[in-house]
Formats: C-alpha cells, structure tokens, sequence
C-alpha cells in the first residue's frame, strides 16, 4: 500500500503543473465551434451518437461523463504512442493540442444511459470488490480512487456505464497496451498492479458492477 500514496502524489504534481493550466487556456480559445463539431460528428461514428459507447465484437468505450483530464491523458497517450490501438493511433495523431482540449471537455455534459451488458448475477459480488478491493491479493477498493459512485475525478477515469466487455479487454491487456514507453512513465503505473492483481472472473464481477451504474 505504500506506493499507493507515492503513486498519488505523483498524479498531484502533474495535476497542479502551472504550465499545464495556461496551456488550457491557450488552446481553448482557437477551436472554433464549427470545427469542434466536425471532429465530434466523426468520433460519434464509432462512440455513438450521444457518446454511449458500442457494443460490438470490438467494444467502443463510453465516453459520456468521462473527466476531461482523463480523456485528454489518453488522447496524448495515443499521439505519443504509450498508448496502443490502431484505430485510436490514427484518430488521435491528426488533433492539435487546442483540439485534444477541446474535445476532452466535450463529452462529460453527454449524458445517456448506460448500455449495460453485464452478468446480474454478478453485480453483488463486483459490488464488494468496488468497495473493498480484495485484500488478499492486495487490492485496494476501486473506491478509493474512483470514487464511490464511480464518476471518476481529474485524472482517474468515470467507470460508471463503461462497457463490460471493454473493461474486461483492458484490464487483461494492460501491460501490452498502456505505458508503452518505459522513459516517459504516466499514471498508467497506478492502474498496473491492480490491473494484474485481479482475476477474469474478478474483473467479469466488478465490470458487470460498474457498467450498470448511471
Ligand atoms: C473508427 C472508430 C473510432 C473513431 C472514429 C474514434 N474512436 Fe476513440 N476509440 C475507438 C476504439 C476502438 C477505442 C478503444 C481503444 C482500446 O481498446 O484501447 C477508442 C478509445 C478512445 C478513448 C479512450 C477511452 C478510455 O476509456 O480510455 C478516447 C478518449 C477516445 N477514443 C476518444 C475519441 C475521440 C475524441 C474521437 C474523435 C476525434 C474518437 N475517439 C474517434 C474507436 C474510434
Ligand atoms: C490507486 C488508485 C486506483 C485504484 C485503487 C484503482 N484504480 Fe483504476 N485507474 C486508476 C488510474 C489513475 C487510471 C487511469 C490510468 C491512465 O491514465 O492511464 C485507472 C484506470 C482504470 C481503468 C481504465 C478505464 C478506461 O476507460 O480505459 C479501469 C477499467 C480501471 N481503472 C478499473 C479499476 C478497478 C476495477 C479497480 C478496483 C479493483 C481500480 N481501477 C482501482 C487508479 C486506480
């Protein structure tokens, strides 16, 4: 447990970079409504038209209510490719900085209902990992940092309506995915042990849990 509040320490210092802050306010002010709108047009072709996310072979993720802060992280990471994905490498590259910022704010006003998908059956058991993580494997509660309703806050992702099936894709995949340059670390890092602490069955629960929270 101790790395933990090293490792939140660290999301502080990046939270409060001042440099960071005049940034945003630099970029927001040169997307022009017209060209934010294009851009969403397009990112609703596979996110759903009110950002609900796809169920499919290929799950697309929610990313309605997602944080901004979290949502600009990982548009970065995708352009800087510590982050993964074919299709998300070739969306990303081509948005500017003031782009990424706008499009990051955009989605947390959307406000559907969440797809679900889950096990019933299991939203009791994923529930109790929520809340108390698994101690015997030295997991802390999903709680703890995203919030005991799952909203999520700055830096750590909404998970509330996330598709269960993208939760399970990630949390099985995190390694080869996420943190792919060893000399630029990013908050990936926290996620890493917990991601790899957790067995399928314990992420089928607690994806079922949160997926079908609003
Ligand atoms: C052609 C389909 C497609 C388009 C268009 C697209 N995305 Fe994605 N996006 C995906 C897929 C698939 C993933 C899941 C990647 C993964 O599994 O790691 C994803 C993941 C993301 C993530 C990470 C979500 C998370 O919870 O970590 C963000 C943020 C994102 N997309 C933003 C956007 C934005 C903003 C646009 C528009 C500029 C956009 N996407 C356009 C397919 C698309
Ligand atoms: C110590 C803080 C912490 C704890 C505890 C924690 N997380 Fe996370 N989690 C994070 C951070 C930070 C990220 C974002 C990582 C990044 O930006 O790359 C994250 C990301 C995720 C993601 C990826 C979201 C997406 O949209 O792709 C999932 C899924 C997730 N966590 C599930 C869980 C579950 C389930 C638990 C409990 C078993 C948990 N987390 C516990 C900090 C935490």
């Amino acid at each position: 447990m101790h790395s933990r509040s090293l490792l939140l320490a660290t999301i502080l210092v990046v939270l409060t970079n001042p440099a960071a802050r005049a940034e945003d306010k630099a970029a927001a002010s040169t997307v022009s409504p017209q060209a934010l709108k294009a851009k969403t047009d397009y990112c609703k072709t596979c996110h759903g038209i009110d950002g609900q996310g796809f169920r499919g072979s290929f799950p697309m993720p929610r990313l309605a209510g997602q944080q901004p802060e979290y949502i600009a992280n990982q548009l970065q990471a995708f352009i800087d490719r510590r982050r993964t994905n074919p299709v998300m490498n070739n969306v990303a590259h081509a948005l500017d900085p003031a782009m990424v910022k706008a499009l990051a704010g955009y989605f947390q006003n959307l406000n559907p209902k969440p797809l679900g998908g889950g096990s019933k059956a299991l939203v009791p058991e994923g529930k109790k990992i929520y809340e108390e993580g698994v101690p015997s494997a030295n997991i802390p509660p999903c709680a703890s940092c995203h919030g005991p309703e799952a909203k999520g806050a700055d830096a750590f992702p909404r998970l509330a309506g996330q598709l269960p099936d993208y939760i399970l894709r990630k949390l099985s995949n995190w390694d080869k995915e996420r943190g792919q340059n060893k000399d630029k670390p990013d908050n990936s890092a926290i996620m890493e042990p917990i991601a790899h602490g957790l067995t399928e069955a314990q992420i089928k629960a607690v994806a079922a849990y949160v997926s079908q929270l609003e």
